[in-house]
């Protein structure tokens, strides 16, 4: 599995300088509310789930990437794909990545959704469940310029492989300098659509050399959501920014290697089919005995004191879709501070993703998505910033490690405490995959919900989060 994952990395993974000197960025509203309940917008489910699959595994939406002729030999030697079991060339791909014809036919090799979208738990590799193992420290940018140089040599700027390859190879260098993180498992993708963004003309999407927004230099990334909420959600991401058609958003992925906009309509419907798939998804059930009697006491509990944010589960489900006001949850607000400066909101809108049908848009909100909690048990770390490693450290706030870490192997599950087996660095320790909620953007504080409660029916309530 590691060797499958380093040879993956090879082609997929990016970033550069860390900058923690960087000033934080100044939160520029002052919310009139305290909650807000995001209203629906129609959206069309109408495609075929399996198509949807199908299109995640072998599709082109990624639209150039490397070309499957230089990597073909060792990947056909040395991995198989025991994940999805696909045919043909990506029988040989790690499932993270896909096999597929650019648009003048070339074979290339491209990241899937599944690099960030699958993770490990118990030994086992869930679709939907964040990969919360990932790791953006090391630079990527010398690996964006070898790999450029690499297809260069081999096949020459006039073949048609570098032809597949050129928006991707760009799109890398690009975003290589802005993807490099200070936290082990915390994910840059917000960063990664916005240095890629700023390189595309908002109308047509096509590469600019000048950047059409600034982007600032500040590192941040968060933990990634389970898909199986989408289905829930009246709008996407942490705070709730993405509205409007969420096949068009989260289409947005592809902006990484996509060539244009006329790529990009036909990608889309593609993930018309990918979000019926989505709405198919379902969290993991927990593997071991639930005490019932405990967990009816906590479902009592949860429904005074949780569910006004979080809706209610079992047979009459239901979910608010709130965003909670940064006053109120008083979690980090770095990234909702990040998110409210960034120049991607007036490119998104101006542009081709707001201004044709179906229309997608963002709406920064200053605060965070209160966010269903359909599988809680599988999803540590918890928030969005993925800083507490239990649900017994989330409901308890004075006992959240301020660093933590953990062994790696993905079967050091507590299903006591619910969530990441961890122990507490040494000072000498602290240099390996340590968690550090001192760092700017990662810090533990807010959400004391259940600060109040007794250790006993803090247990009862775990137990209930248990069946959800
Ligand atoms: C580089 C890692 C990465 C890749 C690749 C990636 N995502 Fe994501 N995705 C994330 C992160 C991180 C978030 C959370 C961002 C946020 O909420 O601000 C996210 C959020 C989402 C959401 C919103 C979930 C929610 O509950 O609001 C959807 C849907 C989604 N991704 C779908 C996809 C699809 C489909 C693809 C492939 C086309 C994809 N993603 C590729 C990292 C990734
Ligand atoms: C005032 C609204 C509100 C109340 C009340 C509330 N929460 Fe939350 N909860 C939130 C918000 C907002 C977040 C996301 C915060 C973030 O990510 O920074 C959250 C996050 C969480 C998470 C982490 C989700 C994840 O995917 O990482 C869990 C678990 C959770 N809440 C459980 C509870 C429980 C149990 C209670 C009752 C004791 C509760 N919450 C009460 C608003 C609320």
């Amino acid at each position: 599995m590691k060797k499958l994952l380093t040879a993956a990395v090879l082609f997929l993974l990016y970033a550069c300088a860390v900058q923690h000197d960087t000033p934080l960025p100044a939160l520029t509203t002052r919310p009139d509310w305290k909650t807000l309940e995001v209203p629906a917008t129609p959206q069309d489910l109408s495609g075929n789930p399996e198509a949807g699959l199908r299109f995640l595994l072998y599709g082109n939406y990624l639209g150039t990437g490397v070309p499957w002729s230089m990597v073909e030999k060792r990947f056909t030697r040395t991995v198989r794909d025991t994940l999805w079991q696909r045919s043909g060339p990506n029988a040989h791909a790690p499932y993270l990545m896909n096999v597929f014809e650019a648009a003048n036919g070339v074979p290339v090799m491209n990241g899937n959704c599944f690099t960030c979208h699958a993770g490990a738990l118990n030994g086992r590799l869930v679709p939907g469940l964040g990969n919360s193992f990932s790791d953006y420290r090391r630079s990527f940018k010398p690996m964006a310029n070898a790999t450029s140089m690499a297809v260069r040599i081999k096949y020459g700027k006039r073949s048609a492989e570098w032809e597949a390859f050129e928006d991707f190879g760009r799109y890398f260098k690009k975003m290589a300098p802005h993807i490099r993180t200070g936290q082990p498992g915390a994910n840059p993708a917000f960063r990664l659509a916005e240095a890629c963004m700023m390189h595309r003309n908002p109308d047509d999407l096509s590469f600019r050399e000048t950047p059409q927004f600034a982007i600032s230099p500040f590192p941040v990334a968060t933990d990634v959501p389970p898909l199986w909420n989408v289905k829930k959600k009246n709008a996407l991401y942490y705070d709730g920014i993405g509205r409007g058609d969420f096949s068009k958003l989260i289409f947005q992925a592809s902006v990484l290697g996509i060539p244009d906009s006329t790529a990009a309509r036909q990608a889309i419907a593609g993930f018309k089919d990918v979000l019926a798939w989505l709405h198919t998804l379902e969290p993991p059930a927990f593997p071991e005995k639930i005490n019932e009697q405990k967990a009816a006491r906590g479902q009592l509990i949860f429904e005074d004191k949780c569910a006004k944010c979080h809706g209610a589960y079992g047979a009459q489900p239901s979910y608010p879709n709130k965003v909670v006001a940064l006053e109120v949850i008083k979690t980090d607000p770095v990234y909702v501070q990040y998110i409210h400066q960034s120049g991607i909101t007036a490119w998104y809108n101006s542009g081709w993703f707001a201004q044709s049908e179906p229309r997608s848009w963002f709406e920064p909100l200053p605060g965070y998505v209160a966010p269903p909690l359909d599988g809680i048990w599988a999803t540590a770390p918890y928030l969005h910033n993925g800083s507490v490693p239990t649900l017994e450290a989330l409901l308890h706030s004075p006992s959240r490690p301020v660093r933590w870490q953990r062994s790696g192997d993905s079967r050091d599950y507590d299903l006591e405490k619910v969530g990441w087996k961890y122990t507490v660095p040494t000072r000498a320790q602290k240099k390996g995959w340590t968690y550090d909620t001192t760092l700017p953007g990662y810090g533990n504080g807010g959400h004391t919900f259940g600060d109040a409660l007794s250790a006993d029916d803090r247990a009862a309530l775990i137990e209930y989060l248990k069946t959800l």
